[in-house]
């Protein structure tokens, strides 16, 4: 039997070049037992990987869908000037103010209600249009530049990303309902912001615009390409700075799509093997700042990350330990970061499995989201090129699955750095992983270390679906990784590392347990993974259970991967 085998993940994502790895593979068995070896290929400059593929399960395949592309503009036109589809104006609550005449006192209003012959103050009288946020109005017009002009309610203030970020998801819900190709965004009132305030509004709005018109239909049988190609954003200044300012929205927004892409995959389709495949991608798009390295099982014995390897005993999916580096093109390195995350492609608990309504075992497939953050930042740095740092991303990838084969509660564990950890709970097994992943991080010489993991209900519990938990010794990393949220809009919540916690993660028979009970889970998860790091490393763990995960969308946020962009370029000289 011949057979032609594609490689799985050079299909997994719509925005990858075409196959990168040509490999020949040995025929596939005649009975349903898909195990292809592929040859080994070189990847990096000094690395070698040995992967193994099989037919996905299921025989799904993600359509091969055309990257999104939209491209921005910021202008200075007069907004009766401009010519497309649609035009779309912020406007806060006080914008919508009408003098005894019930005509606006905005002056942007004023203009283009005239020119509409009072259409616009009818309308939104009628619709009870009073400018809060989350409401919009849109009015389709004969004989003007632009078909349809849209009020967006901005709320009483608009000085926040996250209204701005608003005014785009709503920009690109209009444009998707009108079909739009060409849309044009201005606020009411933008007199008196600074110029930097300027530049963050633009950045807000072209990305929620972005990621507003991105849709994840690779597992749709049919889906409908987006209209809008082009959108302008009027009156908040136009030049270099703006320009290199909507590239990095570009760059950053092909990161948090990457990131919903990869947490978006299922596991029968996503395994730890097309996940490192995803990464060496990264590797060989950038390959002049970054390089790939993939370990597979016997490099990770070798190692010692008996920690890691446990987990990921039960899985006929092997693990791969991966980790890129980025360098930049040229220049001193003045700081050097690392990045962890959690990559369970799956995660059925184990034999502690996840039973019981409320568990979500059927959406553990996101339990790689902290991975997807961390290869969604490599991949944005990977396009941005920052001077004067250097970044290592880590992820040791497995499944938690459950076999013959597999570890069983009261297992011990021994770590890479020699500790013992007796597993009372298999479904604690992202700190297992976690812990091998940071102390092979702390290695590589980093000064700064952050860990992003899907790791704990309670988190989900203490802080909400939309809020990510911080958990740090270190003032000053909470304040830079604080700052950069403030910069993207992503909500983080920062919790004691209560140390006194740890006593109830005393083991009888080995240096620890890997769980403390409910009480101040999150919590006692951390103090798990600070066993793992170097004390001269100043590090940073952020549970993002919660805002993985967009449960009125079905879908994955992306969350993370602007906020570590943010703080790796904050980092940059
Ligand atoms: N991946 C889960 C955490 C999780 C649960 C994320 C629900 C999102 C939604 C993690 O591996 C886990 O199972 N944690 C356990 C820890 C417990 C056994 C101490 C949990 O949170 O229940
Ligand atoms: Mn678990
Ligand atoms: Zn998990």
């Amino acid at each position: 039997m011949a057979a032609i085998v594609v490689s799985l993940a050079s299909s997994l994502l719509s925005s990858s070049p075409s196959s990168s790895v040509i490999t020949k593979l040995r025929p596939l068995p005649a009975l349903n037992l898909p195990f292809v070896s592929v040859p080994s290929y070189f990847h990096g400059r000094k690395f070698m990987a040995r992967t193994i593929t099989r037919a996905t399960l299921g025989l799904t395949r993600p359509v091969d869908i055309e990257p999104l592309k939209i491209s921005f503009a910021a202008k200075d036109v007069d907004v009766i000037e401009w010519k497309g589809d649609m035009l779309a104006v912020g406007v806060t609550e006080k914008d919508m103010s009408k003098d005894d005449n019930m005509n606006f006192e905005n002056s942007i209003l004023k203009k283009l209600d005239s020119q509409l012959g009072g259409l616009l103050s009818q309308a939104s009288s009628e619709e009870d249009f009073t400018g809060r946020a989350g409401q919009s109005t849109i009015l389709r017009l004969p004989g003007l530049g632009f078909k349809r002009v849209g009020l967006i309610g901005l709320g009483i203030q608009s000085s926040s990303v996250a209204a701005f970020r608003g005014l785009g998801e709503a920009v690109s819900a209009a444009a998707k309902a009108a079909q739009a190709s060409n849309v044009a965004v201005v606020l009411a009132s933008s007199e008196g912001l600074s110029a930097e305030c300027k530049l963050n509004t633009v950045a807000a709005v072209a990305s929620g615009t972005m990621l507003g018109i991105y849709e994840d239909n690779r597992f749709k049988s049919e889906s409908k390409k987006p209209t809008l190609t082009a959108l302008d954003i009027i009156g908040l200044g136009t030049g270099p700075d703006l320009e290199k300012r909507l590239k990095l929205v570009q760059d950053v927004c092909s990161g948090v799509i990457l990131g919903k892409e990869l947490v978006n995959a299922p596991a029968n389709v996503l395994t730890p093997g097309v996940l490192a495949e995803e990464a060496s991608k990264i590797g060989s798009m950038y390959s002049d700042v970054i390089t790939a390295k993939i370990l597979d099982v016997e490099q990770c014995q070798e190692l010692g990350m008996g920690s890691y390897l446990g987990v990921a005993a039960a899985s006929a999916n092997p693990p791969h330990f991966i980790h890129l580096c980025y360098k930049p093109l040229s220049g001193p390195v003045k700081a050097k970061l690392g990045l962890v995350g959690k990559g369970l492609t799956f995660d059925s608990g184990g034999y502690n499995i996840k039973t019981g309504p409320g568990c979500s075992i059927e959406l553990m497939k996101f339990d790689m989201g902290g991975s997807a953050a961390v290869l969604g930042a490599a991949k944005a740095i990977g396009q941005i090129k920052p001077p004067g740092v250097e970044v290592h991303f880590i992820v040791a990838a497995c499944e938690n699955l459950i076999s013959g084969t597999g570890m069983r509660p009261g297992d011990i564990l021994t770590a890479s750095n020699g500790k013992t950890i007796e597993v009372n709970n298999t479904d604690a097994e992202g700190r297992l992983t976690l812990a091998d992943a940071l102390i092979y991080a702390c290695n590589q010489g980093v000064e700064k270390v952050i860990d992003l993991a899907t790791l704990t209900g309670a988190c989900i519990v203490a802080l909400g679906p939309s809020i990510a938990g911080i958990f740090t010794p270190s003032d000053d990393l909470a304040k830079e990784v604080l700052a950069a949220s403030d910069v993207t809009g992503e909500k983080l919540w920062r919790m004691p590392l209560e140390e006194s916690y740890w006593e109830s993660m005393k083991s009888g028979v080995a240096d620890m347990v890997n769980t403390g009970g409910r009480p101040g889970g999150a919590i006692t998860a951390a103090l798990f993974l600070k066993q793992f790091v170097d004390e001269k490393v100043e590090w940073l763990h952020m549970d993002i259970a919660g805002p993985v995960w967009n449960e009125k969308k079905r879908a994955a946020t992306g969350f993370g991967v602007s906020t570590l962009v943010e703080w790796v370029l904050k980092n940059s000289s």
